[in-house]
């Protein structure tokens, strides 16, 4: 869709663009809650279904990515009713912290239900837009599951969440693309599958070149692996060191 700015938000817009802008993400963002309040009830059943039982194996990859040991603080982006907590509370143990932010508010209700049931006590839930994020602690690791491309603004969403990541920390993409190879007569199938879960007219497979380039643009050693018929990627990389000059300036080296 044409709406949706491949640079920052308000790189050279004058204001009726900004309002125009805003006033389709406030559309767009009532649909994501809309859809997501649908499907919340049934919602842990989706990915599962989705990827033929491997969901559990992909989340466990993404999650050895992170490079995490114990005690580390952990970002997820789109935590959803927090399907991945599991893994990452295995990576960072009791001792760690998760933050899981998401903006349908009914997905992190199932959330609460889950970490209270678990019993679960370093876990945090944040009601948030992943373009607005904002924290108040720094973070080891960021991870972001089949959420990116439907950030109306992953851009800036991206840009925040490095921000974000200390020295070295990592930021872990798991997301779905289509396929240039042998199996891409699955292509309309994986597009048909991922119709329910988006805004009309939309879509969660695109955008995986330009995010890969975001990615490469804000991190060193950015890899990319694909998977399940070369239709899901998982892209990681390294947060750039800062140094510390004796004057206090921090320098972004590459
Ligand atoms: C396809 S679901 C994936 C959820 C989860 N990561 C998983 O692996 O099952 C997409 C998630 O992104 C969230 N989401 C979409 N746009 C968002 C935004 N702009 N800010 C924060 N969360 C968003 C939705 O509420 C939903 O939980």
């Amino acid at each position: 869709m044409s709406h949706r700015c491949s640079g920052s938000l308000f790189d050279n817009w004058k204001g009726d663009d900004i309002i125009e802008n805003k006033m389709k993400r406030e559309k767009y963002l009532k649909e994501i809650e809309r859809i997501y309040k649908r499907w919340a009830f049934c919602y842990d059943l989706i990915p599962r279904t989705y990827l033929l039982g491997r969901d559990a194996s992909y989340r466990r990859r993404a999650i050895q990515r992170l490079n995490l040991k114990r005690g580390d603080r952990v970002l997820e982006i789109g935590c959803a009713t927090g399907l991945t907590f599991p893994f990452i509370r295995e990576a960072i143990g009791e001792e760690g912290e998760i933050i899981g932010l998401d903006y349908s508010k009914a997905l992190l209700r199932k959330a609460e239900e889950r970490i209270k049931k678990k019993n679960w006590k370093n876990i945090r839930l944040v009601q948030q837009e992943a373009s607005q994020l904002s924290l108040n602690e720094e973070v080891d690791g960021v991870l972001s599951i089949y959420t990116m491309p439907l950030v109306y603004d992953y851009r800036e969403a991206i840009k925040r969440a490095v921000d974000l990541l200390k020295d070295n920390g990592r930021l872990v993409i798991l997301s779905s693309k289509h396929t240039s190879g042998f199996f891409r007569f699955l292509n309309p199938l994986a597009s048909l599958a991922n119709r329910p879960f988006v805004p009309r007219g939309e879509s969660s497979i695109k955008s995986w070149e330009e995010i890969w380039e975001i990615m490469r643009g804000l991190l060193r050693e950015v890899k990319i692996e694909s998977f399940f018929f070369d239709l899901i990627y998982l892209a990681w990389g390294t947060k750039k060191m800062r140094i510390v000059a004796n004057f206090g300036t921090r320098i972004n080296t590459n």
